[in-house]
């Protein structure tokens, strides 16, 4: 009887391309569940790693094809994620096992293929590879980050590698945490701003077309905050800060219509995550509405007992967390989940209602992206990919997102200097590419691509190389160092260190000091007492604290980890052909000791002591240099009074470009509540806007308050509140008050 609706089946999806109606493919998703098998269902729910099915068991694609038919067939597995290779061989691989799964599997369920194209197409070998996020939430422009997922899906989609698990939405309030360069920064707007125009630009990509793609609203939630900084370690958040802060850049990836969501490996308030049902039902579901597909991080119901130890063994752990609301286990490399299930099923522990839930979430998805039209790659879209053009775009978005933190007036370098170059980064591909480039803690030098520049070659290719010296030196640490960077500096008009972090990620890159390692320092130290300019680029993916050199250190760059393009990128800011235009996405800490996003309140010190207010950071959240001067005049507010629950003030400010060349300005709006029954945050980010202005060219930038969006806040059960008082509106040098009496 079965295999009579299995015909049935078949013929709707041989002719579903000529219905698009979606209603026909709900409907067939009610038909093809109630086929289903148990073991089908729990199969749909268990995605594997490649590496289970590689004959190596690496992420390269050679298919061990008696290991994925076992775990296709035999175990009925919909899901695979992660591996890394060029173009023609994800092709083919992709093609053999979609083949395999819609042709010999009982009811040819395509298979769906999840990725990590966190920052660009990165795990596959001829990918353009973007700055990591907090570069990008550093452009303060949402059409930065749409043009980099556009890319990335474009260069994405031809593989059929349908599900990026990407945007991470984590708020980057902790530098210590080693996924901070992951997010786009302190500021939960900034979050949901960058987050929303990431999943637009990704999920709703029209250059694909008929390849849709989905994107990963990551990692829900609380997860970037850990209380000492290691990553999975345990978070203590309020549930005030957790609604004011960590809750609304997924509130705002739902409203974006973001199709998945992956869950937080770590704890919340005592809670393992993947296993609070208060945080995957009544927080996720009920309170914030997502109704899409829940997937579990990496192996973390096996954490659930193993590091969480809130349960007692894995059967228990699969218990808690498909009770609390994943629909798809991220197993990797273990079929326990599916005898898990099973057992469970016939305990009566988990209804198959419960399983038909996650398995209709499931094939939605699959239907949803166009899986059972077409699961396989196509040779068309891979024609359509243009590298040379996607790396121009590269550098263009590593040029609006590398930040001029200091200059004294060194930069722009003049032509003709001689320059010596030197440092961990100088002469290094892997550390402009960073973390998740062809592999998870980024290839070694000789697996990155041949043909992008180190900084050393462009800096040769800008200044000439009979201008430029290459000292091979991570750091000072011996007299010998010293010597041979003393000698080249002798003969050098210019200094340019290029200081940082070697790429690192998750817990592989936890540290227990945020300041920069000596042989660093040190470096830097030696530099300086040469007396020549010292020009210092930051390739690190969190703010390590140098703060003794920064003060002596004639101009410093931010660039994060700027990507495959990232070296002319700087270079061109070195040189003056790009004027710089990012402003910090985080607050660049002064010292260990005080680790503070913008927004917190300052201490009693700096209030009644106003004529020597304390050094709170090195740079602050906002800040960025230009190589011309804005200046910020006549802010003006259509009132000054708010009575009406529907009223709005119209806040205009005239932004002037008094330099002597063009620039961009990011204009940033705050709003600060002077008095609230709870604390208030001294000052909030509510809106910014990205302007071009030629030399002496002024423009009015308008931002329009309104009352609930940008007056109220959550108290600790995540209810609006709107208390009657004085408000600020602050933007550049200028502030004015208004009061709301509603
Ligand atoms: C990792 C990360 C997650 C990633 C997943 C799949 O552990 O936490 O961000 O998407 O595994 O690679």
């Amino acid at each position: 009887m079965q295999n009579f609706f299995v015909a049935i089946i078949f013929l709707f999806t041989n002719f579903s391309h000529a219905f698009s109606l979606s209603t026909k493919d709900l409907n067939r998703i009610d038909s093809l569940i109630h086929i289903m098998t148990l073991d089908e269902k729990i199969g749909q729910m268990t995605q594997l790693c490649f590496s289970t099915i590689t004959l190596d068991g690496s992420k390269s694609l050679d298919l061990n094809v008696a290991n994925f038919r076992e775990s296709v067939i035999k175990h009925n597995i919909g899901s695979f994620l992660s591996g890394s290779d060029n173009y023609d061989k994800w092709f083919e691989f992709i093609t053999a096992i979609q083949k395999i799964a819609v042709e010999e599997t009982r009811l040819k369920i395509p298979l769906i293929i999840g990725i990590d194209h966190v920052h660009g197409a990165n795990y596959i070998s001829e990918g353009t590879i973007f700055p990591h996020n907090i570069s990008l939430a550093c452009s303060f422009d949402q059409q930065v980050v749409a043009k980099m997922a556009n890319i990335c899906a474009i260069e994405t989609a031809p593989i059929g590698l349908s599900w990026n698990f990407a945007p991470v939405l984590d708020v980057g309030k902790n530098p210590y945490w080693p996924r901070f360069y992951e997010t786009f920064g302190e500021d939960p707007f900034l979050c949901s701003e960058m987050g929303k125009a990431y999943i637009k630009a990704y999920e709703g990509c029209k250059d694909i077309l008929p390849v849709k793609l989905s994107a990963c609203a990551k990692h829900f939630i609380g997860y970037s905050d850990p209380k000492y900084g290691y990553d999975r370690s345990p978070s203590e958040i309020p549930s005030q800060v957790i609604w004011e802060f960590f809750v609304p850049p997924f509130k705002a990836a739902f409203d974006a219509g973001v199709k998945t969501v992956m869950i937080n490996s770590g704890e919340l308030n005592g809670e393992a995550v993947h296993g609070s049902k208060f945080l995957l039902d009544t927080l996720l579901r009920q309170r914030l509405g997502f109704k899409g597909l829940v997937v579990s991080d990496i192996k973390d119901i096996e954490r659930l007992e193993l590091m969480h130890k809130t349960v007692e063994n894995q059967k228990e752990g699969t218990f808690r967390s498909v009770d609390a609301g994943i629909d798809m286990y991220m197993a990797c490399n273990s079929y326990v989940f599916i005898r898990d299930m099973r057992e469970l099923v016939a305990e009566g522990r988990i209804s198959m209602k419960r399983i038909d839930e996650s398995v209709y979430r499931i094939l939605k998805l699959k239907f949803e992206l166009g899986l059972f039209d077409n699961p396989y790659p196509s040779k068309q879209l891979l024609s359509n990919v243009n590298q040379t053009k996607n790396q121009i775009e590269a550098r263009e978005v590593a040029e609006e997102s590398i930040v001029l933190l200091k200059n004294d007036g060194i930069l722009p370098l003049s032509k003709g200097k001689k320059i010596l170059i030197s440092g961990l980064g100088a002469n290094s591909k892997g550390m402009l590419n960073g973390p998740w480039s062809f592999d998870w803690l980024g290839a070694p030098e000789q697996l990155q691509p041949h043909s992008m520049n180190t900084l050393y070659e462009s800096i040769q290719n800008k200044f000439g190389a009979k201008n430029v010296k290459y000292v091979e030196l991570e750091g000072i640490s011996c007299e010998k160092d010293k010597k041979q960077f003393l000698n080249a500096a002798q003969n050098s008009d210019i200094i340019v260190l290029a200081i940082g972090e070697k790429p690192y990620s998750e817990f592989m890159g936890n540290i227990n000091d945020l300041t920069l390692d000596k042989i660093q320092l040190n470096l830097m130290d030696v530099a300086i007492k040469t007396g020549k300019p010292v020009v210092v680029i930051l390739l690190e993916g969190r703010p390590r604290v140098f703060t003794e050199q920064a003060d002596q250190i004639n101009s410093i760059l931010f660039a994060g980890y700027p990507g495959i393009m990232g070296a002319d990128a700087i270079v061109n800011i070195l040189s003056g052909s790009v004027n710089p235009s990012a402003k910090l996405a985080f607050t660049y800490p002064l010292s260990v000791g005080h680790v503070s996003p913008y927004y917190n309140k300052p201490s009693e010190y700096n209030i009644y002591w106003k004529n020597n207010p304390i050094r709170k950071n090195l740079f602050p959240f906002g800040h960025g240099l230009s190589y011309t001067t804005f200046e910020y005049d006549k802010l003006e507010l259509s009132d000054t009074l708010l009575t009406e629950e529907n009223q709005e003030i119209t806040a205009t400010v005239t932004v002037r470009n008094k330099g002597k060349r063009f620039g961009k300005e990011a204009v940033l709006w705050y709003v600060s509540d002077e008095t609230g029954t709870i604390s208030r945050p001294v000052k909030l980010l509510k809106y910014f806007e990205k302007i071009e202005l030629k030399q002496g060219e002024e423009k009015k930038v308008k931002f329009t308050i309104k009352i609930n969006e940008h007056l109220s806040y959550p108290d600790k059960n995540g209810c609006q509140i709107l208390e009657n008082g004085f408000f600020k509106i602050a933007v550049g040098t200028l502030e004015k008050r208004f009061y709301l009496n509603k």
